[in-house]
């Protein structure tokens, strides 16, 4: 349960859930600047269940000012994947826009620092999970945004336009969780959104798994290192 994370979240020493609201909190300061926090993570690890909780604990009932802007919006579509023959690899560093995903992170500082025209809204795109594609313009970033919150699996890579992506973060956390745990997680979510145990097994312990030994390279580079329990 998603639940236990609070009292089990761990740095190094022990950081609770309301250490790590607190240290978002002082990243974003007094709002004049607009900050990003990035969540890295091998598939599975729970970026997004960290970032839609931060998302939704810091924005509280109030007007929000905390937006969630995942790297999964930057997937390729499969039919561009078809035409590069790298369907069978989905979810590998150049199955992504990278290039796409940096822009629009500079765009969304350079926007919420009030040098562009500073007064619209920001969209990015989302991942609709039942058909794995990307969705273009699913995600409002409103002006007012202070703090954004992205997260996806090579945020700290170090090669090509993933260089840029890190460039652009202000902090980036790293969401690690005990392997077999991971695993289990990941196969039972592939089960939930149509794929057959098997099928689910094949593609966690390859494609996946490829994935995940790549992303576990990078995490050396970032600055604060999460176990959720
Ligand atoms: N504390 C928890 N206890 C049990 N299941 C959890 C917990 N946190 C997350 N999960 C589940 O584990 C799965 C993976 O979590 P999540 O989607 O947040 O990971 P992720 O790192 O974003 O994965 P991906 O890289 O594939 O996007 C989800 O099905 C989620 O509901
Ligand atoms: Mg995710």
């Amino acid at each position: 349960m998603w639940v236990s994370f609070q009292e089990t979240a761990t740095l190094v020493c022990v950081l609770t859930f309301d250490d790590l609201l607190e240290r978002a909190r002082l990243l974003a300061g007094d709002g004049r600047r607009r900050a990003l926090l990035g969540i890295a993570g091998s598939p599975g690890a729970g970026k997004t269940t960290l970032a839609e909780r931060l998302v939704r604990e810091l924005n509280g009932a109030g007007e929000p000012w905390v937006a969630h802007v995942p790297m999964d919006g930057f997937h390729l579509a499969d039919a561009e994947l078809e035409r590069l023959g790298r369907r069978g690899r989905k979810g590998a560093p150049d199955t992504f826009d990278a290039a796409g995903y940096a822009a629009l992170l500079r765009r969304l500082r350079e926007e919420g620092d009030g040098d562009g025209d500073g007064d619209g809204v920001v969209y990015a795109p989302g991942f609709e999970r039942v058909l794995e594609q990307p969705l273009a313009g699913a995600l409002p970033v409103p002006s007012t945004a202070r703090l954004i919150v992205t997260e996806g699996n090579y945020l700290l890579l170090g090669t090509g336009a993933w260089r840029r992506v890190r460039a652009a973060l202000d902090e980036v956390w790293f969401c690690e969780l005990a392997e077999a745990e991971r695993v289990r997680r990941l196969v039972a979510r592939h089960e939930e959104f149509g794929k057959g145990h098997e099928a689910a097994v094949a593609w966690v312990s390859g494609t996946d798994q490829r994935n995940a030994d790549l992303v576990a390279a990078t995490r050396d580079r970032a600055d604060l290192v999460i176990r959720p329990g």
